[in-house]
């Protein structure tokens, strides 16, 4: 078995990066900046990718490389984990930049396709799983970009299920609100563009959110399950005990 990981630099990815080293899961992991702690503790297990996902011509350029086949090899089985991500643009519909949309689509949605078509052109087993939120599932005023993005990859999923490949298993998973970077810049938002604004303050304030370690110990452990793929689109937080 080896993984494919996107965004292990920091935050949730970080967490999961470690969750497959520590399993002894070859992983090659891809981000615009590389995890040296991780490095160092997994000089064998860990190889790092320096490529900004948000260019989608750079992606695939990369993955026209041959770098990614030689990195799999003859591994019967692979997990594809797309969870490089961008709140991108916090704003309204007619406020928001241009570039920032163009960027959060190529970077939560192109990417995360293309590398799902590259891995699923290879014979063997095969598990994607897509990280969602629960934005795609509700509406969040100021989110419509972020939300419409990870909608994307949730359709994705239920679609590619569908098609039924032998082996191929997928699925688009929001795993709750977690304490990371991205949390942060949720809380610096503008609450004339994002009403909600207060709702995620006191997440934080009042300890409510999950720590990446956490969050990504089950992830990890309900991606290698028997169940994983039952539901092509699915919550961390609801999923059974006896799946997770
Ligand atoms: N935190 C939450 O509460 C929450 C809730 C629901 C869903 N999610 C989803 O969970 C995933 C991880 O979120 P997070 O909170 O851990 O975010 P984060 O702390 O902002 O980390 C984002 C990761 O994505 C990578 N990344 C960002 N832009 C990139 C680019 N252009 N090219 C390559 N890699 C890039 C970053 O690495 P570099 O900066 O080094 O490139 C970093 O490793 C995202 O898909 C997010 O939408 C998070």
């Amino acid at each position: 078995m080896k993984a494919i990981l996107t965004g292990h630099s920091r935050g949730l990815g970080a967490a999961i990066a470690d969750e497959l080293l520590a399993a002894g899961i070859p992983l090659l992991a891809i981000a615009r900046r590389g995890n040296a702690e991780l490095a160092a503790r997994h000089p064998d297990l860990l190889t790092q990718i320096a490529l900004d996902l948000g260019d989608p011509a750079n992606l695939a350029g990369w993955l026209a490389g041959g770098e990614l086949e030689h990195f799999l090899g003859d591994a019967g089985e692979v997990l594809l984990i797309n969870n490089a991500g961008t709140l991108g643009p916090v704003a309204q519909a007619g406020r928001q930049q241009a570039d920032a949309i163009v960027h959060a689509v190529s970077l939560n949605v192109t990417g995360p396709l293309l590398l799902a078509n590259a891995l699923a052109a290879r014979p063997g087993v095969l598990r994607i799983l897509h990280v969602s939120s629960g934005a795609a599932r509700d509406a969040y005023p100021g989110w419509s970009i972020y939300g419409a993005t990870k909608a994307a990859l949730d359709h994705h999923a239920r679609a590619v299920a569908q098609e039924g490949r032998p082996g191929l298993r997928i699925c688009s998973l929001a795993p709750g609100v977690v304490d990371t970077d991205m949390q942060a810049e949720v809380r610096q938002a503008e609450p004339e563009q994002f009403p909600l604004l207060e709702r995620f303050r006191a997440l934080k304030r009042d300890g409510l959110l999950a720590t990446p370690a956490a969050v990504a110990s089950k992830l990890v452990a309900y991606l290698r399950s028997d169940d994983f793929g039952r539901q092509p689109v699915a919550d961390l937080r609801t999923l059974d005990s006896a799946s997770a």
